[in-house]
């Protein structure tokens, strides 16, 4: 059935204007004041909301064995909670550890959200390793429409790759015009700062921040820049949380080197007095890079208003009070990780838009529109425009609720922006075309999500 939503306010990262969307065959065909409505379609009123591009997580976990445990979400329960906040595609990181077939894991990662998602969604493929089988591997991959790679620095001996290994990845990446994702921490740093404070009897998780310190984060950022500048590769730091660590990627920008950046929802709304809460509710907040000093909060916050942090994800990596609990007698067993996938656009538009920190049109590029670009998904998403996928979002602006355990769709036990101030909410969500959230509820079809394939785009 055709659907056409009149009258709404169609916010994209460069322009805005009241009009009608008319949608046929999962594709956005004609947006225009006064469109016709051909019998047999739907029509929705969205006068005096807005309506933004279906909105693009760049950084989720689904599937995740990590930490002597795995990641609560499956792709049923992560993808509606994903679509409930407005969350229409997200791109999950496909992480099998070193000791893994890497064409296994690909398979393995496919497997769990076949036919599983309600949205849309696409991977960044982890090289954990490089062995002599990686590259006809890694072309495989990218030949099958995963046109991203991901390499860790942190997690020494378990996702860690060394400084050769990342090395021939991002050679690797540059002539088959892959974009590289990369956790930017040095392991060796982490691993002997986590001996001595546990040495010093520092078990708590308090003391998660001070075994990987700002430093410790700006010298991965740097080192990855360095390789990038020498390799020619094009980069994308994840999850950046301070301003030492921005200050080495924008270093990096500014004399040339191919590199954006990311950070996610808790390091811009979250600080480390959230981890230093006794027992287990400091754990819930237990992320790496870790939450940190508050005053890096305002530098996130303006570097993204500039456009200088390119993108805002989640990093959503779900884990419950009973997982978080294995870290009970050591922070260095905590699993690493908050949950964030529902709560990610309506909190931006909140704590940024409506509190004055971010324009209206940076939100929708930010949370948006510069992933597509960047992942090779722009201009079938990231944008309402004519020939685009119908992913849309109309959003009622005049919503009042809070982030809250009690209400969310995630699969976990806490949410770690409980109680948090949320000022609008999507009213309705479409997936190419098929209006898949009405009010806060899933009202669509499970499993209508579809695996995106992506060209290489970053000669
Ligand atoms: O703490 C985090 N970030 N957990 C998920 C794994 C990762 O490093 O992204
Ligand atoms: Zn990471
Ligand atoms: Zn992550």
């Amino acid at each position: 059935m055709a659907l056409l939503i009149r009258n709404g306010e169609i916010v994209n990262t460069g322009s805005r204007l009241q009009a009608d969307i008319f949608v046929e065959n999962e594709t956005i065909t004609r947006i225009g004041k006064d469109l016709e409505a051909p019998a047999n379609t739907e029509i929705v009123d969205a006068a005096g909301q807005m309506v933004f591009p279906g909105f693009i997580d760049p950084h989720v976990h689904i599937y995740l064995p990590f930490m002597a445990t795995f990641a609560k979400d499956t792709h049923e329960t992560a993808s509606i909670a994903a679509l409930i906040g407005g969350t229409t595609t997200y791109i999950e990181m496909c992480c099998p550890n070193r000791n893994d077939d890497a064409l296994d894991g690909y398979q393995l990662w496919k497997s769990k959200a076949d036919g599983k998602s309600a949205c849309d969604y696409a991977f960044h493929m982890s090289v954990t390793k490089f062995v002599k089988e990686t590259e006809s591997q890694l072309q495989q991959i990218v030949a099958d429409g995963t046109a991203s790679f991901k390499i860790f620095l942190a997690y020494k001996n378990f996702f860690g790759v060394d400084d050769g290994e990342m090395y021939q990845t991002l050679e690797l990446a540059k002539r088959l015009g892959v974009i590289v994702t990369a956790h930017c921490e040095n392991a060796e740093l982490v691993a002997r700062l986590q001996q001595k404070l546990l040495a010093e009897g520092k078990t708590g998780p308090e003391w998660h921040e001070p075994s990987r310190p700002e430093s410790v984060e700006a010298e991965g950022t740097g080192r990855f820049a360095t390789f990038l500048e020498n390799t020619g590769a094009t980069g994308y730091v994840v999850h950046l949380s301070c301003e030492k660590a921005l200050q080495a990627a924008l270093g990096a920008k500014s004399r040339g080197v191919k590199i954006s950046i990311e950070s996610v929802l808790p390091h811009f709304l979250l600080d480390k007095t959230y981890a230093e809460r006794p027992g287990v509710e400091g754990m819930k907040h237990v992320m790496s890079p870790p939450l940190r000093a508050k005053h890096n909060q305002a530098a996130l916050w303006n570097a993204l208003g500039a456009g200088s942090i390119d993108t805002v994800g989640t990093d959503h990596c779900p884990f419950d009070t009973e997982q978080k609990l294995l870290g009970k007698d050591s922070f260095v067993n905590i699993p690493n990780g908050i949950p964030g996938i529902e709560d990610r656009v309506n909190l931006l538009y909140t704590h940024g838009v409506k509190r004055g920190r971010l324009d209206l049109h940076r939100f929708v590029d930010a949370a948006s529109t510069r992933a597509a670009k960047l992942f090779g998904l722009f201009p079938r998403k990231g944008t309402i425009a004519v020939g685009s996928d119908a992913d849309l979002v109309v959003y009622d602006t005049a919503y009042r609720g809070a982030a809250s355990a009690k209400s969310q769709h995630t699969n976990n036990d806490y949410n770690g922006f409980e109680g948090m101030e949320i000022e609008g909410r999507p009213s309705l969500v479409t997936v190419r075309g098929k209006i898949q959230v009405r009010d806060g509820k899933f009202v669509g079809e499970r499993g209508r999500g579809k695996l995106l394939k992506r060209e290489p785009s970053h000669f």
